[in-house]
């Protein structure tokens, strides 16, 4: 007993000995909770936005908090992103994507070669081969669309504007990059996809490890059955998965990546290329139906352009130019992409802030910055920050709008929707056809509105700050049926 007891307070002298740790001169302000270890772990997976916000209200454009035994130096000063961004060397992205790769998807990768995979989705998603990409995915909305609205009905279908838009393009993305029918052990894609929303609705809490025990069995035998339904994607050449897929596939058994290890990485290239256009989809149908300004605004562009087109299908898998479009979108984006930008400090180094402050970043802990709260919620930057304007990002004479200032300097970041830098989004232009694609047959082919009219936009759901495209708290009911069939 006695024993016990003093090998217990061993430990505990032992571990604050180990994590004490005072702030020095050249640190940045240092604020660690009162909960030993945690620290501030639960108010920041609770509303990570809402918590920076109050740091920073304490601290300044700089701070480090401890959360759950780490140590992570938040920098919230666009003008001073460049200095992180920049710094492969001293700043490593791919240990904490590894950690993340873990604890997500249980995958651990032989060895891991991030420049070879890197080069891979460039050539596929930014190259040559996105105009191939782009009109597959422009057959397979079509088909989807047609299914689930079909042309033929002739009252209107009420349905939940998240689900409707996540859904359908988690399909078509589904069917254009993993492949068809025959690829998937005969599931319909449909089963896919509720599989992957109960995956999706546990992702925060697999990446921050609080998982309830029930959970953790969840998210097991959902990740092995997503596993299996992805088994054949991609495995051949003629397996009706994208080229990039079979690439991939390649590539990982070059790398020495047994089966099982496979499927857990094509698994998270599904997240990675599902997991955020639905919710894009959403949010900014959904401004534009409570916007009916914005609505107007790009129905009107939308038919000039269709006005050029001669056939309507063929519409939009090329390049056309849609300001008006484009400036809602990024709007859309200010307001709901929310992701952290994490690197690891792999060597001590000096940050040269843009107002002239130097601060040391110690080795082995976490730098974070979030573009969610500056620039993108900056009242100094974004007259009126909580307001959807769809013409924020337009010039007066319609031209795209690049200039927004933060203490009277020109910023190169003003909007973050897509990350920065080696490791920003591969998929943004993807990305953006896929929703032009999308908004555009839905507002040409149906007649959608909101189920109540006096509806306001849905609250973000506060515990997903951090991993990419927020989603709502609930759905937003809307009403529709095929144009000029009554
Ligand atoms: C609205 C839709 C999307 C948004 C807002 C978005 C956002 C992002 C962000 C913020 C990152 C950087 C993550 C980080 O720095 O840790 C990222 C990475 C990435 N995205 Fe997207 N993304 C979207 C759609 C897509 C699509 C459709 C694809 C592919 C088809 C894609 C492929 C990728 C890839 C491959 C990376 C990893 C880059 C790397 O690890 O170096 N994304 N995305
Ligand atoms: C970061 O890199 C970009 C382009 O590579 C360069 O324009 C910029 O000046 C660099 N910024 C800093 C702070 O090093
Ligand atoms: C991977 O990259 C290395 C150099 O970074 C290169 O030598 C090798 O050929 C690449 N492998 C593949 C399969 O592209
Ligand atoms: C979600 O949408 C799909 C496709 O439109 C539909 O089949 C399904 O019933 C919807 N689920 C919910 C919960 O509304
Ligand atoms: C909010 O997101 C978390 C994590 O994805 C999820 O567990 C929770 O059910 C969501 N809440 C609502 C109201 O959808
Ligand atoms: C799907 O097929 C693969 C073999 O191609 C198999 O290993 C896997 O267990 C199957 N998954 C399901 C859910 O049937
Ligand atoms: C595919 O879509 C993107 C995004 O709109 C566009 O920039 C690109 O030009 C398109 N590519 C081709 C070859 O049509």
């Amino acid at each position: 007993m006695i024993w016990t007891i003093f090998l217990i307070f061993q430990a505990v002298l032992l571990y604050f000995l180990l994590t004490h740790r005072s702030r020095s001169k050249s640190d940045p302000p240092l604020d660690k909770g009162v909960i030993p270890w945690l620290g501030h772990a639960l108010e920041f997976g609770k509303d990570a936005s809402k918590f920076l916000d109050r740091m920073k209200q304490k601290h300044g454009d700089i701070f480090t908090v401890r959360a759950a035994g780490r140590y992570v130096t938040v920098l919230l000063d666009p003008h001073s992103y460049d200095a992180v961004i920049n710094d492969s060397d001293s700043l490593d992205f791919t240990r904490y994507a590894q950690v993340l790769m873990e604890r997500i998807f249980n995958l651990r990768l032989p060895h891991h070669q991030p420049s070879n995979v890197s080069a891979l989705m460039k050539k596929h998603f930014m190259g040559v081969n996105l105009a191939a990409l782009n009109s597959t995915m422009s057959r397979h909305l079509q088909a989807s669309l047609k299914t689930e609205m079909p042309q033929n009905q002739k009252d209107w279908k009420e349905q939940g504007l998240f689900n409707l838009s996540y859904s359908l393009l988690f399909k078509a993305g589904y069917l254009s990059l993993f492949g068809g029918e025959q690829n998937n052990n005969g599931t319909d894609p449909s089963s896919v996809y509720e599989e992957y929303k109960k995956f999706d609705g546990l992702l925060t809490k697999m990446a921050r490890g609080t998982l309830k025990p029930e959970e953790k069995r969840t998210a097991q035998s959902v990740r092995q059955r997503l596993c299996g339904l992805l088994a054949p994607a991609g495995l051949t050449q003629d397996s009706g998965a994208s080229p990039w897929l079979h690439a991939y596939r390649r590539l990982l058994q070059e790398d020495g990546a047994d089966e099982e290890t496979q499927r857990k990485a094509v698994l998270m290239q599904l997240w990675a290329t599902q997991g955020n256009v639905g919710p894009a989809a959403f949010w900014l149908l959904g401004y534009l139906l409570t916007n009916p300004e914005a609505l107007t605004a790009v129905k009107n562009e939308f038919s000039a352009v269709s006005t050029m087109e001669t056939s309507e299908t063929s519409l939009l898998d090329r390049p056309v130019n849609t300001p008006v479009f484009d400036s809602a979108l990024e709007e859309t984006l200010r307001l709901t992409a929310a992701p952290f930008i994490t690197r690891e400090v792999v060597q001590e180094k000096t940050l040269n802030m843009a107002d002239g402050q130097q601060y040391l970043l110690r080795k082995g802990d976490r730098v974070c910055l979030f573009p969610f709260n500056s620039p993108q919620k900056d009242p100094e930057i974004h007259h009126e920050p909580q307001k959807y304007k769809y013409d924020r990002f337009l010039n007066k004479d319609g031209s795209v709008k690049r200039d927004f200032y933060k203490g009277g300097r020109r910023l190169k970041y003003y909007t973050m929707p897509w990350g920065a830098g080696a490791n920003g989004c591969m998929g943004k232009k993807f990305a953006i056809n896929t929703i032009r694609q999308f908004v555009y047959m839905v507002l040409t082919n149906y007649d959608l509105e909101l189920s109540d009219p006096n509806s306001q936009i849905p609250e973000v759901n506060a515990s997903r700050y951090g991993f990419g495209m927020l989603q709502p708290e609930r759905d937003l009911l809307v009403r529709y049926r095929p144009r000029n069939t009554h």
